[in-house]
């Protein structure tokens, strides 16, 4: 933390994660941790004097990698009784609890009260998260900085069917229940829920689709799928949420397999950026000769949940093909040196304000 002149007005805040998954690119995330740190440094060189006190965070955990939970720090940190009450049993793939996690790393609090973490709303003024766009349209279209005016939000939803499966030659098909074809029909009702919406912001993934015992002579008697929703409207997701159950139940009922699983795992609210951070953004952008455009956030981030708690703003930086999640992620030198000049100039407006 570097205090301002006023430290008792609710800081400015900025950073990103750390973690990846694996063979993962070495871009996401980090350049909005060592963005953050060099924006204080270029602040601190120049003799700039903050009013409001600025703040590096560095969040735990973004990607579900190790304990099944994403942006597990920043859904903590904003405030998230069940994600706390979650944890107290939550362990990791080598059945490592999450406080014994917590503690080996340094983090030796008190098990059972991690609602010490939540951060009151005004505890900042402002959350500033730089990022790399994980997405091609930046490089594509040869602009410099992206400023974020909305985050989509995912739902995942868990669904399972049983039939009584039996041999795939001596069960007519007449007779047949067949859970698999009941998956695959599911699979494209969402497809065709989420074209139904009209708007290019909705998107819908079965990404999972396991069939049981999976053998080719075997009618499948189950079937495991997971789905994932998105859009920037909450109420329209949650229309193709609601239209995706309702498949489910007629399938089931057509194919005479049961619905023995319809569980949404998780069902974040879309953020929306902050207007007067918007406006900062793009001044200094201007400011900075770069060019810039307003752009939505198809993936998530810390920000998703720091916006349940603070006014929010995320600034993107073009990546090589958009590629992230692989090893060829990458953002050149230039890219992230104007990244990290808009997210000085941004951090040093809001700090005024
Ligand atoms: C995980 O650890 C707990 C507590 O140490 C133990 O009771 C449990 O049997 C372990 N589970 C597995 C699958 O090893
Ligand atoms: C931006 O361009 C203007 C006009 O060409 C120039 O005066 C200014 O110094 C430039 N600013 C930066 C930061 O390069
Ligand atoms: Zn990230």
């Amino acid at each position: 933390m570097w205090e301002g002149l006023q430290p008792e007005l609710a800081a400015v805040a900025t950073g990103s994660h750390i973690d990846a998954i694996p063979y993962s690119g070495k871009y996401d995330g980090v350049v909005g941790v060592l963005g953050a740190i060099e924006a204080i440094n270029v602040l601190k060189r120049s003799g700039f004097k903050p009013k409001r006190s600025l703040e590096v965070i560095l969040f735990t955990s973004e990607e579900p990698t190790r304990f099944g939970i994403s942006c597990l720090g920043s859904r903590l940190l904003a405030g998230s009784e069940a994600l706390a009450n979650a944890l107290k049993t939550t362990v990791d793939g080598q059945n490592i609890s999450f406080f014994d996690a917590a503690r080996s790393a340094g983090y030796a609090n008190d098990q059972d009260d991690l609602s010490s973490v939540f951060l009151k709303k005004g505890t900042y003024s402002a959350f500033v998260e730089l990022h790399i766009e994980q997405g091609p349209i930046l490089e594509e279209e040869g602009i410099s900085i992206g400023i974020v005016t909305a985050i989509a939000a995912p739902a995942s939803i868990r669904v399972e069917f049983e039939g009584n499966g039996g041999h795939a030659g001596a069960v007519l098909m007449p007779k047949r229940n067949d859970a698999g074809l009941a998956a695959a029909e599911l699979a494209l009702a969402v497809e065709r829920h989420v074209l139904e919406s009209g708007s290019i912001d909705s998107v819908g993934t079965v990404g999972i689709l396991e069939l049981h015992p999976g053998a080719i002579n075997s009618i499948p008697s189950k079937s495991h799928i997971e789905i994932d929703t998105r859009d920037i409207d909450e109420e329209r997701r949650n229309i193709i949420i609601e239209k995706i159950r309702q498949s489910a139940n007629t399938i089931a009922i057509n194919r005479g397999v049961r619905l023995s699983e319809f569980k949404i795992i998780n069902q974040d609210p879309p953020a929306l950026s902050e207007k007067s951070i918007i406006e900062a953004m793009e001044a200094s952008s201007k400011e900075l000769n770069l060019t810039h455009k307003l752009m939505i956030s198809r993936a998530y981030h810390d920000s998703l949940f720091m916006a349940r708690v603070s006014p929010m703003g995320m600034i993107f930086i073009p990546c090589y093909k958009g590629y992230s999640h692989k090893p060829e992620e990458f953002s050149s030198v230039d890219d992230i040196s104007n990244g990290v000049k808009v997210l000085a100039l941004t951090l040093a407006k809001l700090s005024l304000e």
